[in-house]
């Protein structure tokens, strides 16, 4: 089995400060990333900013600043993002960095050697909020205005010199290659928009801009600057120091397991990017998984559209796990979905001070108070504890393979239903009524926290920190966490202390004028 993993979210423009959807795109990047991580595979998590084009010019114009400055500034935004919602990115590029300067020059030669660039001249459509060429059946009208009928981002008239590349030409051979490859591009509706895209016909790509300089230079050309896509798309390689393929991280880590990316992306992703390391002759990625978007009213949230929720905020004001939770387990992944502060206020309520938190303290004091605050260690497993517990051993591989299908809906429903489960049981057996019966209280004990150990492992890559504060009645710390021990009945050790632990989460007030 592959233990190398390598997951990418996509790089964000650093227009504007980060918002809902980037944070949707990276905390559900470092879900997968964690879980393959506690799974005992090598992971490399890679994000970043994508900081050159017009769109990224105009924007530092508009507010009178120096263009790298200004990408400095707003960068720094979306780093410091990362680590508000506690990331386990490995890296995090720039595209103004030299490594990735390097990288996308020799990409380019690497194309232009192999006759896929030409020169000529480009005259069409273009949207500078998406950086993206549209043709005239892609475009409407509305009340005199010019905009792409898909994103309805404003479109302007372009007429310049311009680098192509020969996507035409690759046409059959990506075709050949989704049919070939049936887990390339996920969820399937999106696979089958990208073969009908495709079927329809690829024209060349224009791949250079003449008429601004914020851009990476086409090597031995100074009039031109290289398309944005080509040089934001390169970043997956670039963080892996390509051109230098016998790298010891390009080695381990190319072809990347998975680009995480919204649907708005996916035809850069799933067409141009194969293209060009077809080309290039370079492997391609294994999966592309586009997520839907997180909705303001009926709308994508953007900062074109000034409809944006600041994640920070939020966190502010419920603290980052809920968040991190109410992302997962609300908006059923690959499909749109909004935010309401009254399903996260429901999910904080329920799910994790409910569900979660109490069944750990109910647990916990029971224990204090009726096992001197000790894994009991004398215990006879019935068939009603055996039961509970070898659900997670039965399910373990239908787990991975669930994550490596990238079903996260799965996954969280699989743990609120052993939430549910566990709750149950415990009120069912009713331990507080076998104090006259000590094997039989201890069983029930010893079930119950190792029921909640395997839950709190399993919920490390949605809560981290909230893991981490529960896996501490057993002493337990992050380097301890394993996926594998889930499987195994009998981890807590006989006789050991357990830990008393502070509420975890704590109930909101429902105001319910
Ligand atoms: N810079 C390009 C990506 C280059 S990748 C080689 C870009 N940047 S972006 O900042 O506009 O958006 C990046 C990603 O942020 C989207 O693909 C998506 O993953 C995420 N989202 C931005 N807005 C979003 C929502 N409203 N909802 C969910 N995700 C969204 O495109």
């Amino acid at each position: 089995m592959d233990k190398n993993f390598y997951i990418t979210t996509p790089i964000y423009y650093p227009s504007a400060k980060p918002h809902m959807g980037h944070a949707y795109s990276s905390i559900l990047a470092d879900f997968f990333a964690r879980f393959k991580k506690i799974d005992g595979h090598n992971v490399h998590f890679l994000t970043g900013t994508d900081e050159h084009g017009l769109k990224i010019q105009r924007a530092a114009e508009n507010e009178g600043k120096d263009t790298l400055e200004f990408c400095n500034e707003l960068s720094k935004t979306f780093r410091d993002l990362s680590n508000i919602l506690n990331l386990s990115n490995t890296d995090f590029i720039r595209t103004t960095e030299k490594r990735h300067k390097i990288s996308v020059q020799n990409l380019w030669q690497e194309l232009k050697k192999n006759d896929d660039i030409y020169i000529s001249k480009y005259s069409g459509w273009y949207s500078v909020s998406d950086e993206a060429f549209y043709s005239d059946e892609e475009i409407e009208d509305i009340n005199g205005k010019k905009q792409s009928i898909i994103s309805k981002s404003a479109v302007e008239w372009m007429n310049e010199e311009s680098f192509f590349f020969r996507l035409s030409k690759w046409e059959k051979s990506l075709l050949k290659y989704y049919e070939d490859n049936p887990d390339f591009l996920s969820p399937e509706s999106r696979k089958n928009e990208v073969i009908s895209f495709v079927k329809g016909g690829l024209k060349d790509l224009s791949i250079s801009r003449k008429s601004f300089s914020w851009g990476i230079q086409v090597p031995e050309n100074k009039e031109h600057v290289i398309y944005v896509w080509l040089d934001a798309l390169t970043n997956y390689i670039s963080a892996l120091n390509y051109p230098d393929m016998k790298d010891s991280l390009f080695k381990k880590f190319w072809p990347a397991s998975v680009h995480l990316i919204g649907k708005d992306i996916l035809r850069f992703h799933a067409v141009y990017w194969p293209a060009f390391l077809l080309a290039a002759k370079i492997p391609l990625p294994k999966k592309i998984y586009s997520h839907g978007w997180i909705l303001s009213g009926e709308e994508k949230m953007s900062k074109s559209k000034g409809n944006i929720l600041d994640p920070i905020k939020i966190i502010k004001e419920y603290g980052l796990d809920p968040l991190r939770y109410y992302l997962i387990k609300e908006v059923s992944f690959g499909n749109d979905g909004s935010i309401s502060k009254e399903r996260l206020e429901d999910c904080i309520n329920s799910d994790l001070a409910n569900n979660f938190g109490n069944l750990c303290q109910r647990v916990v004091s029971f224990a204090f108070k009726n096992c001197s605050g000790e894994i009991p260690s004398q215990i006879k497993f019935l068939d009603e504890d055996l039961k509970i517990l070898e659900k997670f051993k039965t399910d373990i591989n239908l787990i991975r393979k669930k994550i490596d299908k990238l079903d996260v809906n799965y996954y969280i429903n699989y743990i609120v239903d052993r939430l549910f489960e566990a709750n149950k049981y415990f009120n069912d057996q009713e331990p507080w009524k076998k104090k006259d019966d000590i094997l039989r209280l201890n069983s029930i004990v010893y079930t119950s926290l190792e029921i909640i150990r395997k839950i709190c492992i399993m919920l490390f890559p949605i809560i981290p920190d909230s893991s981490i504060k529960a896996l501490k009645i057993f002493g337990m710390n992050e380097s301890d966490i394993n996926f594998s021990s889930i499987e195994d009945h009998m981890k807590l050790d006989f006789g050991k202390k357990i830990n008393q632990i502070n509420i975890l989460f704590k109930k909101i007030e429902k105001n319910n004028d």
